[in-house]
């Protein structure tokens, strides 16, 4: 029975600590899912190719083209709708397009012209158009 105490005495200080950390690993874990948008200022550089002519150069919803298109364009700086896309439907409607999540199919689907990484970047930029 004695032989066993010096390993119960190592192995009840670790769990311990391991369960006082458990919580932190959690938050750690928890973190990736909030920022699943990538880099703004680089996803301008898409942004401006490939959405200002619906969108608009400032992301308003009037671009060029809206003129034509029915529904409009959303304007992506309107905080009270946007607010209401989280960040996983808004990178399934720039990658998938509008007809993938029940919208419009004149939004397009841009993964074949837009890479992984360049669909989170231009997410965050549009993220921050609607940045109060
Ligand atoms: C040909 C015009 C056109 C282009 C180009 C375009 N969009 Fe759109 N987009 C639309 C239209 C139209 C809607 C509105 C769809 C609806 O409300 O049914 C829309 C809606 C959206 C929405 C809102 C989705 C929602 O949940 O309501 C986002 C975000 C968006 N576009 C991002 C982009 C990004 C980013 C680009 C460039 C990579 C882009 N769009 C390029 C026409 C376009």
């Amino acid at each position: 029975m004695n032989t066993r105490m010096p390993l119960f005495r190592i192995a009840m200080p670790l769990l311990l600590t391991l369960a006082a950390l458990s919580p932190l690993a959690n938050a750690a874990k928890a973190k990736p899912a909030k920022s699943m948008l990538g880099n703004a200022a680089q996803g301008s550089v898409s942004f401006k190719q490939y959405c200002t002519g619906c969108h608009g150069d400032t992301g308003g919803g009037d671009g060029p083209a809206a003129v034509a298109l029915t529904p409009k364009p959303r304007n992506l700086q309107d905080f009270g709708y946007m607010s209401k896309v989280d960040d996983a439907a808004l990178l399934k409607v720039i990658a998938e397009g509008g007809a993938a999540v029940g919208k419009s199919p004149l939004m397009a689907a841009w993964k074949s012209s837009l890479s992984e990484a360049q669909v989170k970047d231009v997410a965050a930029y549009v993220r921050s158009l609607s940045k109060k």
